[in-house]
């Protein structure tokens, strides 16, 4: 009896590059946090190139600011870059007043900027608990309060965005403080998405798995360890930025307006499959 072939496995589906993030965006403006490397920068990218006014907010590597922002004007968008620290209501405060000295309003609000260590509960301390919880959690819950005192100001409804992670409720043991912030951002979408429906304001969670970005770098290093995390996900690949930034100017846009107070995974499969590294 003849033995048919087995069929080829296809390769991994590649990621593709988006030209432009939806068209109701256009003219709007946005502030991203932590957004000169990763996620952040891939977000501000996609925005510029939709049309949108950007603020990109950093910390560290202020050398980083300027090709991102020349990469926006040559792709017909405008961009401001501040230094504010996401653990400082008050620094929070000056990037959504930048954003009206700049673009005389602000519409959308993404809580990017986050940090692991990597340290289980028996390894943690009080100071990395501390660094971990203030950016992952604290910085998103006042820069949420001060995005939406702006909106509900200028009478206008308004979108928060919190870059979470498949770690909202998929345990990383060996990563606590960083699964319990990223915890708790699943409550505070759901319980602000609620609060903050009245006054027309949107609050939704995007949680990546596994991004190609600085925050993945030693595992990426590391060809045993990528070739097992490549493995893990059913999708075959880690993810790319750019593949999250869709998501996030996706629910953003007016073309998401009955999504609020929930989550949305972009994870390639992977928190149903085996553990991630
Ligand atoms: P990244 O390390 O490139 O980005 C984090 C950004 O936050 C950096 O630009 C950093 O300077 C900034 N940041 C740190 N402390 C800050 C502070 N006090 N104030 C303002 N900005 C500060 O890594 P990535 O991956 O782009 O991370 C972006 C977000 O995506 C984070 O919230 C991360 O937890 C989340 N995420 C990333 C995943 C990944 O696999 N890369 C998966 C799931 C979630
Ligand atoms: C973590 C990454 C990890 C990914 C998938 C993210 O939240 O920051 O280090 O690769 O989740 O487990």
């Amino acid at each position: 009896m003849s033995q048919t072939p087995a069929p080829p496995t296809p390769a991994p589906v590649p990621a593709p590059a988006p030209v432009t993030g939806p068209v109701s965006l256009r003219g709007r403006t946005i502030v991203v946090t932590g957004a000169n490397t990763g996620i952040g920068a891939a977000i501000a990218k996609l925005a510029g190139a939709t049309g949108m006014n950007v603020v990109i907010d950093y910390v560290a590597h202020p050398e980083l600011n300027q090709p991102l922002i020349d990469e926006i004007v040559a792709a017909g968008g405008q961009a401001i870059a501040v230094q504010a620290d996401v653990t400082r209501v008050e620094h929070l405060q000056s990037l959504v007043d930048a954003a009206v000295d700049a673009y005389g309003r602000l519409d959308v609000w993404v809580n990017n900027a986050g940090v692991e260590t990597r340290l289980s509960l028996l390894e943690d301390t009080e100071e990395k608990y501390d660094f971990v919880m203030d950016i992952n959690m604290k910085g998103a819950y006042f820069g949420a309060q001060v995005a939406a005192k702006r909106f509900i100001a200028q009478g206008s409804r308004g979108v928060i965005v919190n870059v979470s992670s498949v770690h909202e409720d998929w345990p990383m043991p060996g990563n606590t403080a960083y699964c319990v912030a990223k915890g708790g951002l699943r409550m505070f979408a759901k319980n602000v998405g609620v609060e903050l429906a009245d006054h027309g304001i949107r609050v939704v969670n995007v949680a990546p798995g596994a991004i190609s970005t600085p925050i993945n770098k030693e595992t990426e290093a590391d060809p045993g360890k990528i070739k097992q995390l490549n493995e893990s996900i059913p999708a075959g690949r880690i993810g790319q930025p750019s593949e999250v930034a869709s998501v996030v100017l996706f629910v953003a846009s007016d073309e998401a307006s009955y999504m609020t107070a929930t989550t949305v995974t972009v994870d390639g499969g992977i928190t149903q499959g085996a553990a991630g590294l």
